[in-house]
């Protein structure tokens, strides 16, 4: 096949949702209609549930899956389809920012009674900002839930969506009888026995043909008449342009557990979702055409045998080929690398691969080289921007509780900030080092993990903290900057990257703050 067509037939995106939505099965049946699975309940839920946060066998074995569940790529008609994982929990929102910034589109799911929730606005929000394009895929139409025209309004309103159905739902819960298919025009009937099946697809292509009510009766067709006439009424006519540039957003709806309306869902995606894109570096912006390979990590991942302190940075891979054994520059390190054994993920395993196309992950064996937002290029100095750091929501002190493993407790911070688990900051002060985390949970993986990978003991101290926000003076060398660095110098500390973070402790004094300095910007994210 020829380099392009690679590219072309290349979908590489996420599904987001809040926890419990239904990501994980509407993944497994996506994986499903791919044959790369043959049986429900192959893939594992990486979710942490409610009360294990305590228990550390338990984050280790999650850490385990969730290595296995990184990237999930199969094939579907004539498309090679890559899936990123992202995780849920909101502890760790953080490692899923990061994942977007790798995926060329979304699926968003709803859970239809639940409507939209908290993690889904976040993810959005996100997803919005980077003009990802999105689809949105409400679920559990199986159960009783809020009212479909209800639901599209709470979408827009919450998510600042603007939406268009493509599919609709024909009764709901007890009533649910099937799915009129807007974008292909046919209707999906449900019935008892068709849950576990794909079931039978009628061909409807015209809505006042009486057919319709010997399918679905006389109310619900009326019913279904009226409802699509409004759809049409109230919503724009889907646009691929408008969709893919991030502007609108198709939904579909369905039960991901009855695997209904998944097939749909599906073939609409592959056919508008797009290829892979061109990216931003701080040199140019990079087509995946282009024949020299560049790419950059978005995640690291610690192995799961401690004798081997060995990691796994995900690639995503921008242009060009990616070869085995060719010879590629990291660029922060300006050091020429090899790699003789990339893996690339499958459902169920994961294997060496020779090659790999723009859109695809590989997973580079790593042991300490690779930083998250380390560009990897075939000989051209650029950097990929776009994997910022987000403000921490946590933050405690960090202290030594073995003093003669003070250079294993350094090496293990160092790592684990690598990998992304949390960020470190420095207090301009005193040196005292603080450690800020999307979650509790964090501190708890940090200490368990200090302890089994590098031997080495901590505790923590609490810190007063609302938002750590980095500094960005209109002029560095001014003398509002000087004063703001002279008052606040009991708040201020350096990121990993040397960059100045303030710590404000509370909305009330970062709102004064703003307001005494306004010739500095405070900004919640550290690429502005
Ligand atoms: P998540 O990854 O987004 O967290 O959600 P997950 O797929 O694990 O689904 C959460 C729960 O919702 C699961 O039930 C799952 O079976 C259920 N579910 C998913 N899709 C549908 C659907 O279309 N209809 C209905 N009625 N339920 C659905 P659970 O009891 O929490 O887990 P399990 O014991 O079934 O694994």
């Amino acid at each position: 096949m020829k380099f392009t067509e690679e590219i072309q037939r290349r979908r590489t995106f996420g599904i987001i949702s809040h926890p419990d939505a239904g990501k994980t099965t509407l993944t497994e049946k996506l994986l499903l209609f791919g044959g790369a699975i043959q049986e429900a309940g192959a893939v594992k839920s990486n979710k942490i549930k409610k009360g294990a946060t305590s228990d550390f066998m338990e984050i280790e074995r999650q850490r385990g899956i969730s290595v296995a569940t990184s990237v999930l790529a199969f094939e579907y008609k004539s498309y090679k389809i890559n899936i990123l994982d992202t995780p849920g929990h909101k502890d760790f929102a953080e490692d899923t920012f990061r994942t977007l910034t790798a995926v060329d589109s979304v699926i968003v799911v709803i859970d239809v009674a639940k409507g939209v929730e908290e993690q889904t606005e976040k993810l959005v929000s996100v997803c919005r900002m980077r003009n990802i394009p999105m689809i949105v895929f409400i679920n559990k139409l199986d159960r009783e839930g809020k009212d479909a025209f209800e639901l599209l309004d709470e979408i827009e309103q919450k998510l600042g969506l603007t939406i268009t159905p493509l599919s609709f739902p024909i009764g709901m819960g007890y009533d649910f009888k099937g799915i009129y298919n807007i974008w292909e025009k046919n209707i999906n009937l449900f019935s008892g026995d068709s849950r576990k099946n794909i079931e039978e697809t009628i061909e409807v292509s015209d809505l006042s043909s009486p057919e319709l009510s010997d399918l679905i009766g006389d109310t619900a067709a009326d019913t279904l008449r009226e409802e699509i006439e409004l759809v049409e009424g109230i919503y724009p006519s889907f646009d691929q342009e408008a969709y893919k540039n991030g502007e609108l957003q198709p939904v579909f709806f369905g039960s991901a557990l009855n695997n209904f309306g998944v097939r749909e869902l599906l073939d609409c995606f592959i056919s508008i979702a797009p290829p892979p894109r061109p990216k931003e570096s701080d040199l140019r912006v990079v087509h995946p055409e282009e024949k020299d390979f560049t790419g950059f990590v978005f995640k690291i991942h610690a192995n799961m045998d401690p004798k081997h302190r060995d990691r796994l940075a995900f690639i995503k891979i921008v242009s060009g080929t990616f070869e085995r054994n060719a010879p590629y520059l990291h660029t922060r390190l300006n050091k020429k690398m090899k790699f003789s054994s990339p893996n690339a993920f499958f459902a169920e395993r994961k294997e060496i691969v020779d090659i790999s196309y723009p859109g695809d992950i590989v997973g580079l064996h790593d042991t300490g080289n690779f930083k998250i937002g380390d560009t990897l290029t075939t000989g051209e100095k650029l950097n990929y921007k776009g994997v910022p750091s987000f403000s921490p929501e946590f933050f405690r002190y960090i202290n030594n509780a073995d003093p003669l493993k003070s250079k294993q407790l350094a090496k293990g911070i160092d790592q684990l900030m690598d990998e992304g688990v949390a960020q470190l900051f420095t207090l301009e002060m005193n040196g005292r080092k603080v450690i800020g985390t999307v979650g509790a949970l964090q501190y708890e993986v940090i200490q368990y993990r200090l302890e089994h990978e590098y031997g080495a003991k901590c505790t923590y101290e609490n810190l007063n903290v609302h938002k750590a926000c980095w500094v960005d003076p209109e002029d560095e060398n001014g003398e509002e900057f000087k004063e703001f660095k002279r008052v606040k110098n009991k708040f201020l500390a350096k990121d990993k990257h040397g960059q100045l973070v303030f710590f404000a402790d509370s909305s009330f004094s970062l709102q004064m703050t703003e307001q005494k300095y306004p010739a500095i910007k405070f900004h919640y994210t550290s690429e502005f």
